[in-house]
């Protein structure tokens, strides 16, 4: 049988610091999580056994990549099947009844066009709970400066690949955050020049 399962070499690199960082910082043990731009689903699948009692909702852009992930999170009592989700569209989920209390969207605003970045929080409010967390990985500027060397290559990298990509700058993201009722939350430092960013309702 041929094996769906792709594989994310900087899973392998990030996956034990930010499973730490997530476990300080998930209050809600119960929470209904939804993420955004699962890829390979080995995030999901390892989320889904580090927290049991949370329900989890994978999407992914790539329709591709929809086996992968549920290859990889086959057998998890807490992992809906993945769903294709571009979060430019006007409804996210056919189900427009469902609220989660916890977004995830890791490695997916640089290396995607800005209207990407906007429309997370342009849609985002329609399926959250009030008290919700909306918690961005990978690599950011802040106040106009990259935060290391390797992410200011990284970033001509990402424009050589395409103009529209880009790492993207805090303030810019809370000013898309703010015109939809988000505010930035705890910015935590991630191993690798990598960060976590909160946002949580205003
Ligand atoms: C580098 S991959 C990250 C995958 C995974 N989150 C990880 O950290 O390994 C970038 C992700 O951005 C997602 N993406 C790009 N455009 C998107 C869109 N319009 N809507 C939703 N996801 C998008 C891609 O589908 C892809 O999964």
């Amino acid at each position: 049988m041929i094996d769906a399962r792709r594989d994310s070499p900087s899973f392998h690199r990030n996956i034990g610091p930010i499973t730490a960082k997530l476990h300080a910082i998930l209050t809600n043990r119960q929470a209904r999580v939804i993420e955004i731009g699962s890829g390979s689903g080995q995030h999901v699948a390892r989320f889904s056994s580090e927290f049991p009692d949370m329900s989890f909702q994978p999407t992914e852009y790539d329709e591709t990549a929809l086996k992968s992930i549920d290859a990889w999170t086959q057998g998890a009592q807490n992992v809906r099947p993945a769903l294709h989700l571009d979060v430019t569209s006007e409804t996210w989920l056919s189900d427009t009844s469902q609220r989660f209390d916890i977004l995830l969207c890791f490695n997916v605003i640089h290396i995607s066009p800005w209207i990407v970045t906007t429309s997370i929080f342009d849609r985002a409010g329609e399926y959250m709970n009030e008290e919700c967390q909306l918690l961005f990985y990978g690599a950011f500027k802040i106040n106009g400066q990259h935060t290391s060397e390797s992410n200011a290559e990284f970033d001509t990298w990402l424009k050589d690949k395409d103009p529209g990509f880009g790492i993207r700058d805090i303030a810019d993201i809370s000013k898309a955050a703010a015109q939809n009722g988000f505010k930035l939350g705890k910015s935590h430092t991630m191993p690798a020049n990598n960060f976590i960013q909160e946002f949580v309702r205003a």
